[in-house]
Order: structure tokens, then C-alpha cells, then sequence
């Protein structure tokens, strides 16, 4: 057979063999046996030259032509496979339950708080913030609280680091939000009306109503000829936008060293009732005291003012019926998935 027959049968084989490939591995093997070094095509290309003179421009362009065929071939083949080979290996079933992602919620305490913030914003007060860590003047001397206040005992009070031998005063972990009270009002002059919801700390053991961090909100209003009644009627209209129009509230005369007068909030509605109790004590508050006024610098024969705090997770057990406090902080998704 003339060297210019050969090439269309082994073009086919080699196509044949090309397209048949089953994997990468496979194809470049074939590649190699085709069009390789010392591929059987390559071997015909190399008879070329023993051709007769006349024969060799068509045979050249046959085979040429036969070549580009062949890595047209290999080309496409090779695509083919390496999608193949990316695919998965299982087929998807499209009728499996999607994963999803579960979505988290606010923690009971940080919706209560919310909600007190929402409503006193509605009435014009806005947030105010302060440290944890505080000092004595803050947290004691400026709310007129004095030196022999059980509240300073170490045994109630974290101090913060060891006591130096010069007797310099430790910072402490604020007992209670009132001494943003101080901060706001030596930051800026009067009208004021703010309210400071944050953590405070102190050295109580945990039991079902005990915990040694639990969290408070403060309230402070400053203006000329405030009076005691325009406490009633905000904590009265906070109350029922929080728990709702059957809202009780008692004032009973109280003490507070930065307050005077001074007066203790009892609740009741009828989740207090079920509770078996006619009244549920809430909440401090009272007229502020003019020697605190005279602490940050204001006159006080020129601003009165009121100041309540109350602590957050009482309003909070109430308000969904929770027993223990502890449950707050124990991070049981259990529990905190029921809000
Ligand atoms: N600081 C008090 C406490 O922790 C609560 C309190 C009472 C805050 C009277 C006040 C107030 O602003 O006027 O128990």
C-alpha cells in the first residue's frame, strides 16, 4: 500500500481511539501512541521524505491536514474529560431538606431593657452611658453616701486590684447606675433628662433572686420646678407601655442618701397577683438631694430634679414568669430560645 492510502485509516483509528479515551490518563497515553515522539502517525510523516518527488506536496498536504484533525480532537476530548473529572461524583438529589442557618434572637434581658428605652424615649429622654469600673467619688461621695455606708464594705463592694500602702482609694465595680448620674451632670448644665440602662456588681452569693452582676436602669430629670408628681406620672406612663394598661404603682416614703424626699415603688398588676402577692417592690426614686446638685456644680435654689433606678431582671422575671434569676446567665439555648 502507497504511504498516501495509509493515511486516512490511521487518521480514523487515531480519531476512533481519541474519542474514546476514558479519562485524562488514558487520552494522554493515546496522544503518545498517535502523534507522540515516536507515535505510529509521527512514523508516517518521517516516511515522507522516500516518496517519489511527484507524490510528496499531496501527501505533505494530506497529512498536514490529518495532524490538525487529530489535536482538534485531542483538544475536545480533553475538555470533555476535565469537566467530567470536576463534576461530582454523586449525583445531587434536589429533594433533600436545605441546611439552614439558625438565627439567633436578643436575649430576654436586652429585649426588656429595649423596650424600657423605647418607651422613655417617646417622652424625650435619651441614653446615657457609663464605666463599670468606678471610683469612690462617683459611685459614694457625690451621691452624699456616707463614709460608714455598708455599701463600701469590702464584703459588698468589688474592689478592683490591691489595696496600695499609701491607703489610695481602689477602683471599684459600680454598685448601681446612679453614678451616671453624676457623670451626666457634671458634663453638661441642666435641662436634663436621661435614662442609663448597664450592669452593676455586687458581692451577693447566687440564689433563685440573687446574683452578684445583674443589671439596672437609671433615670434623672433636671429642670426648673419639677416636681414630685412629674415622677408618678412618667414612671406611671413607662409602666403601662411596658406591661400593659392594668398597671398599679404604690410610692412609699423610703431613704436614700441622694434623694430627698425619698420614696420606694411598689408594682402590682395581675401577674403580681398570680404571683400571691399584692404588691412587688420595683424601683428607688425620690427628689434629688440639693447637696448633690451643689457636688456637680449646680445651684440648687435654681434646679430641682427627680432620679429613680430600678433593676432590670425583675421586671424581666415578671414580665415572662421566670423563677430563678440565674437563668439569665447561664447562656442555656434552652431557655433563651423561649424569648
Ligand atoms: N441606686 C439605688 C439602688 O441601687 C436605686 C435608686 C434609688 C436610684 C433612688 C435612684 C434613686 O436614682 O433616686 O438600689
Amino acid at each position: 500500500m502507497s504511504l498516501l492510502n495509509e493515511i486516512e485509516p490511521l487518521k480514523q483509528s487515531a480519531l476512533a481511539e481519541l474519542k474514546s479515551a476514558s479519562d485524562l490518563a488514558a487520552l494522554e497515553q493515546t496522544k503518545g501512541a498517535w502523534i507522540g515522539p515516536n507515535g505510529k502517525f509521527t512514523a508516517l510523516m518521517k516516511q515522507l521524505g522516500t516518496l517519489p518527488k511527484e507524490e510528496k506536496p499531496a501527501a505533505g498536504k494530506l497529512i498536514n491536514a490529518a495532524k490538525v484533525e487529530l489535536e482538534a480532537a485531542l483538544g475536545a476530548r480533553r475538555e470533555e474529560l476535565e469537566l467530567k473529572a470536576a463534576l461530582p461524583k454523586e449525583p445531587t438529589d434536589f429533594t433533600l431538606p436545605g441546611r439552614r442557618r439558625a438565627v439567633g434572637k436578643l436575649h430576654p434581658l436586652t429585649q426588656v431593657t429595649d423596650d424600657i428605652v423605647r418607651a422613655f424615649r417617646k417622652i424625650g429622654f435619651v441614653v446615657a452611658d457609663g464605666p463599670e469600673i468606678e471610683d469612690d467619688y462617683h459611685c459614694f461621695d457625690s451621691l452624699n453616701t456616707p463614709a460608714d455606708h455598708p455599701a463600701r464594705d469590702s464584703q459588698d463592694t468589688f474592689y478592683v486590684g490591691q489595696a496600695a500602702a499609701s491607703g489610695a482609694k481602689l477602683p471599684l465595680l459600680r454598685t448601681h447606675t446612679s453614678s451616671v448620674q453624676i457623670r451626666v451632670m457634671k458634663s453638661q448644665q441642666p435641662p436634663i433628662r436621661i435614662i442609663a440602662p448597664g450592669r452593676v456588681y455586687r458581692r451577693d452569693n447566687a440564689d433563685a433572686t440573687h446574683n452578684p452582676t445583674f443589671h439596672q436602669i437609671e433615670g434623672l430629670y433636671v429642670d426648673k420646678n419639677v416636681t414630685v408628681s412629674d415622677l408618678k406620672g412618667t414612671v406611671e406612663f413607662v409602666f403601662k407601655e411596658l406591661m400593659g394598661s392594668d398597671v398599679k404603682l404604690r410610692f412609699r416614703p423610703h431613704y436614700f442618701s441622694y434623694t430627698e424626699p425619698s420614696l420606694e415603688i411598689d408594682f402590682t398588676n395581675s401577674l403580681v397577683k398570680k404571683l400571691g402577692k399584692d404588691w412587688l417592690e420595683i424601683a428607688g426614686c425620690g427628689m434629688v438631694h440639693p447637696q448633690v446638685f451643689a457636688n456637680v456644680g449646680y445651684d440648687p435654689e435654681v434646679w430641682t430634679g427627680w432620679a429613680f433606678g430600678f433593676g432590670i431582671e425583675r421586671i424581666a422575671m415578671l414580665r415572662y414568669g421566670i423563677n430563678d434569676i440565674r437563668l439569665f446567665y447561664e447562656n442555656d439555648a434552652r431557655f433563651l430560645r423561649q424569648f
